[in-house]
Parts: C-alpha cells; structure tokens; sequence
C-alpha cells in the first residue's frame, strides 16, 4: 500500500521534494499546500494531487499520513506542531527551527513520533563513506567547507550564509563528534556593506575530542561550488572534495572517484525520503536522524551568530 504524502511549500527545495516522491513508488503525493495559490495549483497539477492555500484547510479534509515541510524556517508558523498533533509524520526541512529555544520546544513536542530534520549529508553516500572512514581511529581534526556561488546572496535575501548552508556541516559535526562533548564556538566573519556575510569560519572546540573548523562562503562564482570534508586520525586522512561535475575521496594513497553534488545529492534525498517512509510506516522516531541532533545544530548556528556579534568571542555551548 502507498503512503500518503503531502508538500508543505512547492518553492525551489519543495519541488525536489515533488520530484523524489513521485519516484517512490511507495509514496502517493495526494496534497500540495502554498499561500502562493498558483504554485500549489501548478505543482499539484503535475503531480496528481490536490491544491491547498493552507495547513488548516489540508487537515480539515483529512491529514495524509505523511508530510514535507520545505517552507523557510522563519515562515512556518505553528506548521509542524499542528501537523504532529494531527498524527500526522513529518519531514521537516533544516534548520529545524530559527533558534535554539524554538528548536527545543519542537523537540519536547514531538516524543516517539515519526519526526525527522532534513539533514541531508547523513543519507549522502559520500559522508557516509567519510564517517566509516572516520570511525577506524580517534579523530584528531574534522574540517568541513561549502562554497557556493555569491549569487546565492540575492536568490535568498532573507536568509544567511549561516543558517542556510553552513548549518549542514554544523549538523556534521555532531554526527561524526560526541555532540555532549561540544563545549564552545569561537567565529570570524566578512560582511558586505549591507551586513549580508559573505563567508565564515567557526572553530568548534571538543572535549577531549578533535580540533573541529567548520567555514561557509557566499563568494564564489557559478563552477566554484564545492563541499570539502577532511578528517585526520592516528592512521586516517582522507579528504572528501565535491565539486558540480565530479568528486573525490583521498585515503591511504588511494582515489574513490564521485560523481558530481547534484546526482550525489539527489540520491540523498531519495534515501532520505524512504527512510522517512520508513519511519512513518512504523510509527517511531528515526535514529538516524534524531530531533536531538537537529536542536543541536541550531544551537551551534546560534553560538556562530553571537561569536560574530561580540567580536570573535569563545561562546560557550551550554
Ligand atoms: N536539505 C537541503 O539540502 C536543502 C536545500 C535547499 C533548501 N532546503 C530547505 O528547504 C526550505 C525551503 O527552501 P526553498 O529554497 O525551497 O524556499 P523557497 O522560498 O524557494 O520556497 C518556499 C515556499 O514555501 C511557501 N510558503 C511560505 N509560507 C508558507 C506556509 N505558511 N505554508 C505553506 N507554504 C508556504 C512559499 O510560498 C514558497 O513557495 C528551507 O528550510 C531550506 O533551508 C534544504
């Protein structure tokens, strides 16, 4: 039997959403929700399900057993608590929330129920590879880079390079590094002179743990976007580069050849979607992707932003 899905938001990252569902067979997109009634029609035209302008009007008509929320975090409102109070599973897309109190707050609302955080990098094969890899020693330094192109600065002008992009590899950090040993943030920053940043740097300190750099840039061109990951053990390093077209990953004198972000990142999202199908299927939380984990991310994206305030400052993670 099909599960029943829903999209909440049918922007940019909704419509891929759109694109992995209608590709499952074991989903059926049965609703589309945006205020932008137009798009909700489009979209729900082309994908056989039925428009709505809003999360009330959806679940007066019934709640699907599933739904994606890929609205901006800032515009979802009460979205993901009254779908969860509806029964409904969600996939909501990251950052969980705008801050950490909010991210909390989601998470004391959402025991044992099928709520997962679209952290994608946890699905994508190559992260995957590098978190084995990572595995066969004590780390003793993670850096992780994304650079994507500075036009990235217009197609989201209310969004920021921290919480948009960076918010990733901070989410990586507590994945591949014991997220209870995270102590402090210490951040450095360029701004625009419209105060947009165009590129960051945050040093993650851990107890007993590895030295953790975590940078993000909105200053390249179109064909320098690239996501970097580099890990150093006792007997590792490996370096993980991902470009537009091809990849990489260096270890023990050997090359993995990768393909290109986009194809790496799609079958990401396919497996994430099926792994949420799973967990909707179940009725249970992931543990591969627990709420815990997404909270955790937005409280480091909160100590990067008040290290920028206060001038470089160690902010410490408490
Ligand atoms: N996991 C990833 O790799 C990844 C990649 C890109 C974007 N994202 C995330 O996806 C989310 C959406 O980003 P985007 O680039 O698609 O944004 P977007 O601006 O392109 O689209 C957002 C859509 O949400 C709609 N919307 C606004 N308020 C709404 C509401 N109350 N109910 C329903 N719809 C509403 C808007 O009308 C718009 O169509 C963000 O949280 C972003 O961080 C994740």
């Amino acid at each position: 039997m099909s599960v029943p899905v829903a999209v909440i938001g049918a922007g940019r990252f909704g419509t891929e959403h759109l694109r992995a569902f209608a590709r499952l067979p074991r989903a059926r997109v049965t609703a589309v929700v945006d205020p932008d009634l137009s798009r909700a029609t489009a979209a729900a035209r082309e994908f056989g399900a039925v428009p709505f302008p809003d999360v009330a009007s959806l679940l007066a008509t019934g709640p699907p057993a599933a739904a994606s929320v890929a609205v901006p975090a800032a515009h979802r409102g009460t979205i993901v608590p009254d779908l969860v109070a509806a029964g409904v599973g969600v996939l909501v897309e990251k950052p969980i929330a705008t801050g950490r109190r909010d991210a909390e707050a989601l998470e004391r609302a959402t025991p044992g129920r099928p709520v997962l955080v679209g952290h994608l990098l946890r699905f994508a094969a190559p992260y995957l590879r590098m978190r084995r890899l990572a595995e066969q020693g004590a780390l003793g330094e993670l850096r992780a880079s994304r650079t994507r192109a500075s036009r990235h600065l217009d197609d989201f002008p209310g969004e920021s390079l921290v919480r948009l992009t960076m918010i990733h590899d901070l989410d990586l950090v507590s994945w591949f590094v014991d997220d209870g040993a995270i102590t402090g943030v210490r951040a450095t920053a360029t701004w625009r002179p419209d105060g947009r940043i165009t590129s960051c740097r945050a040093e993650i300190d851990v107890a007993d743990g590895p030295a953790v750099m975590v940078s993000g840039d909105w200053a390249g061109g179109a064909h320098d976007e690239e996501d970097v990951l580099v890990i150093r053990g006792a007997t590792t390093t490996a370096t993980m580069r991902l470009g537009a077209r091809d990849g990489e990953i260096r270890s023990g004198g050997q090359t993995e050849r990768l393909p290109g972000a986009a194809e790496v990142y799609a079958e990401a999202l396919a497996d994430e979607l099926a792994h949420f199908l799973d967990c909707v299927e179940r009725g249970t939380p992931s543990a591969r992707l627990r709420v815990h984990d997404a909270v955790t991310a937005v409280a480091l994206a909160d100590a990067v932003e008040r290290s920028l305030q206060e001038g470089g400052r160690h902010v410490p993670l408490g």
